[in-house]
């Protein structure tokens, strides 16, 4: 088992590139197989998430090639088979996007029902409402998701919630079905945009996306494209939070600063000093930042998946702050391993109630999940002391090469697999 060993206290300084957005990806591949013609897609993070769905694609008999890191081409033409189940796929979320790309294509998938991070109760209930409302017959067996149908009809689809997985599953079946279908209440998520965008170079007819109507005018035939992929807009504010709680000078670079705007508008309240740039964005923290209060919520509001990160900023920052969740319902599993680093969080609900402490100290840590991993590490790289974390698994489904990244910002952190690399480590820096 691999981790991450970290030696606390440096300000972190100096440019960061930022990758294609994970999710994104994952949903993009997944549209991908729709063609019956070659797609290239750019600006593919090399991330764990990614790779497992690319093996599930090929599996199925769809073409993969990854002429290099970030470049996958795929055609869909060789797909023989609907089933789409393995022990890995059983383990991310996204595998749910290749039952909207084979039932808008083929009308019938079997999908594996989709696991992923432990973040609290994730349904898939909205995605099934919006394939039988679109005609498809769905059920769940024996751990699968089975969709089917005889033809999709266009449809009128209200969202209960906005959610994203569910409006981009829902959009890519409407994709290729007969007629119109509008989706209410639909995510705005800039992921949501770049799946519209995506599906539309290769010949869809989809309006709307990036609003809360989506209206989509089904097509007989998707074709080859070339595409890239939008900027990691939480891969870009995880390296922003690590500026502001090191006390660093940040620049994320191939970024569109207004997918960061949330991000952007918290650190500037806390005390940050933040520079927009066409393509980049600086963050500065030259003095101890103090309290705010921040709630999660759907785009343009502040990203659940940047609240763990945020949480620990606050924890260092002078006063009171509260923390609200307001998506996921169990996203504050990590706050216990903020608290052996002696931080002070009281979770009441759904709200964390942050009392900033002047200094954390290094200690033995568990990633929990992705992005709580991802906090635990600029905890780490805040504390006084070495820290170590564990199951960094979580961390690279969806960080690539953190630790390089990190590293280059003058981070002191090592991937380790041994207590002798740790204890080496520990000589090294002491
Ligand atoms: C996506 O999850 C992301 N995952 C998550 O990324 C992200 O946290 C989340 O969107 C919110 O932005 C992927 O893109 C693979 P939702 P998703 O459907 O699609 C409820 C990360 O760290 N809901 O927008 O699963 C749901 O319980 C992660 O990269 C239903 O009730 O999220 C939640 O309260 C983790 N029924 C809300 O909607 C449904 O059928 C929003 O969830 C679907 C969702």
């Amino acid at each position: 088992m691999e981790q991450y060993v970290i030696k606390g206290g440096n300000p972190l300084v100096g440019e960061v590139e930022i990758g294609g957005a994970k999710n994104a990806a994952l949903a993009i591949l997944s549209a991908a197989v729709m063609a019956d013609e070659t797609i290239t897609i750019e600006n593919v993070p090399n991330v764990r998430d990614v790779n497992v769905l690319l093996n599930a694609i090929q599996e199925i008999g769809a073409m993969v090639e990854r002429p290099d890191a970030h470049t996958v081409k795929i055609n869909g033409s060789f797909i023989r088979d609907m089933n789409v189940d393995n022990e890995y796929i059983r383990k991310i979320r996204a595998s749910y996007y290749l039952i909207g790309a084979l039932l808008g294509k083929y009308k019938r998938a079997e999908v594996a029902l989709p696991g992923g991070c432990d973040i609290g109760s994730r349904p898939i209930d909205l995605h099934i409402k919006g394939f039988k409302a679109l005609g498809a017959a769905v059920d769940i067996r024996h751990g699968l998701v089975r969709a089917s149908a005889d033809r999709l009809r266009g449809t009128h689809i209200y969202l209960d919630k906005s959610s994203v997985g569910a409006s981009i599953n829902i959009m890519m079946a409407a994709a290729m079905a007969e007629g119109k279908t509008i989706i209410e209440n639909a995510a705005k998520e800039p992921h949501v945009v770049d799946v519209a965008n995506f599906l539309n170079s290769m010949g869809a007819n989809i309006r709307g996306a990036g609003t809360d109507v989506i209206r989509i005018v089904g097509v007989e035939r998707l074709h080859k494209t070339e595409y890239s992929i939008i900027p990691d807009q939480i891969e870009a504010g995880t390296f922003m939070l690590a500026a502001a709680a090191t006390k660093g000078d940040i620049t994320v670079r191939n970024v569109i600063p207004k997918h960061l705007e949330a991000t952007s508008a918290k650190l500037l309240e806390v005390g940050c000093e933040v520079e927009e740039f066409d393509d980049a964005v600086r963050v500065v923290a030259s003095r101890r930042l103090h309290h705010t209060q921040v709630t999660t919520l759907p785009y343009p509001g502040f990203p659940t998946d940047m609240q763990p990160q945020m949480a620990v900023v606050l924890g260092i920052s002078e006063g009171t702050s509260t923390v609200t969740e307001s998506i996921f319902e169990n996203r504050f599993k990590y706050v216990d391993e903020l608290t052996r680093m002696g931080a002070s969080i009281k979770v009441e609900g759904n709200i964390a109630i942050i009392t900033g402490v002047e200094q954390l100290t290094g200690a033995r840590l568990n990633a929990l999940d992705l992005r709580a991993g991802a906090a635990l590490v600029i905890a780490a790289l805040a504390a006084e002391g070495i820290s170590v974390v564990d199951d960094i698994y979580y961390i690279e489904r969806g960080y690539e090469e953190f630790e390089k990244k990190l590293s280059s910002l003058g981070a002191m952190i090592e991937k380790v697999s041994t207590e002798k690399e740790i204890q080496k480590f520990s000589l090294k820096v002491s």
